[in-house]
């Protein structure tokens, strides 16, 4: 199975920082936040990590590019530690394609058909981490037990906050799992169907792709990932995965970026012996 991570968006909101830095190579704690999914994608055993890019965006391609240059200075200064972790980032094994105009979610992924050949994938937004790299295993187990159906990572958000994000409808079926009915795109507090949002981990069955094909744009011209996981909806199951606020961060907006820069930071104080 592949795992897709789009990242070829605009980062609008983060310019002007964004202006020359793609906003997934923006630093949490000691690392780009792309390199943090690309661990997560690795380590879900998917046999190919591809990240959706932008031409223009080369540093993410340099960041996981080999520097033994680089390596071997640090490794003269005795400084082992750093170069450990140079040599690291670049031996992750990601593979590019592009998406030429930033025209939405589902166009990115679109972008990737060739490489998923008619099998479900994941896609990993790029600037949504999870540390504990634990929610593709758990996802893979729910969409085996239901056929290969699509899951969705869902967050619970206080009410008042539903109205800024994809919302589902649907029922419980155990303490975690959901099976979704709907999917609501930024709701109004008071026709919330729910308070589980979605939240950038997706395992996707074939017809998705297929349906994304087809695609014609929606709001603002762009071709939404949403649009697709509503009309597969009508043909198919789908499952959501509710995760807990520890399990998942954000990193697309000023203020959730710093809020994980603290969290991550925090954890690993709290870790020190
Ligand atoms: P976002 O909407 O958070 O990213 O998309 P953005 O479009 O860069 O942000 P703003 O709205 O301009 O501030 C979630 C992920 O999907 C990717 C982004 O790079 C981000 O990692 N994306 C988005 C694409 O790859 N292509 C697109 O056309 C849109």
């Amino acid at each position: 199975m592949k795992a897709l991570i789009p990242a070829a968006g605009m980062g609008t909101r983060f310019l002007p920082a964004t202006k020359a830095l793609p906003k997934e190579m923006l630093p949490v704690v000691d690392r780009p936040a792309i390199q943090y999914v690309v661990e997560e994608g690795l380590a879900s055993g998917a046999d190919e990590v591809v990240v959706i890019n932008s031409r223009d965006k080369k540093a993410i391609e340099e960041h996981f590019a080999p520097a033994p240059a680089l390596v071997a200075a640090l490794r003269d200064k005795g400084k082992h530690d750093y170069a450990d972790a140079v040599e690291h980032a670049g031996s992750l094994n990601v593979s590019y394609v592009y998406q030429d105009e930033p025209l939405g979610l589902g166009h990115a992924v679109r972008c990737a058909h060739e490489k998923t050949g008619g099998e479900a994938f994941f896609v990993l937004l790029g600037d949504v981490l999870v540390p504990k790299n634990n929610l593709l295993p758990r996802m893979m187990e729910i969409s085996a037990a239901h056929a290969g159906a699509s899951v969705i990572a869902v967050l619970p958000v206080p009410p008042e906050e539903v109205s800024r994000f994809g919302v589902i409808a649907g029922t419980a079926i155990t303490e975690d799992v959901w099976k979704v009915e709907a999917l609501v795109e930024k709701p109004p507090r008071e026709e919330a169907p729910s308070n589980l949002t979605v939240f950038g981990r997706y395992l996707l069955s074939p017809r998705v792709m297929e349906l994304l094909a087809q695609g014609r744009p929606g709001v603002g011209g762009e071709i939404q990932l949403t649009d697709a996981l509503d009309a597969v909806l009508r043909e198919e199951e789908m499952f959501a995965l509710v995760i807990k606020p520890t399990d998942g961060f954000d990193t697309g907006t000023v203020e959730s970026w710093l809020e994980t820069n603290k969290a991550l930071f925090q954890g690993r104080i709290d870790r020190r012996p």
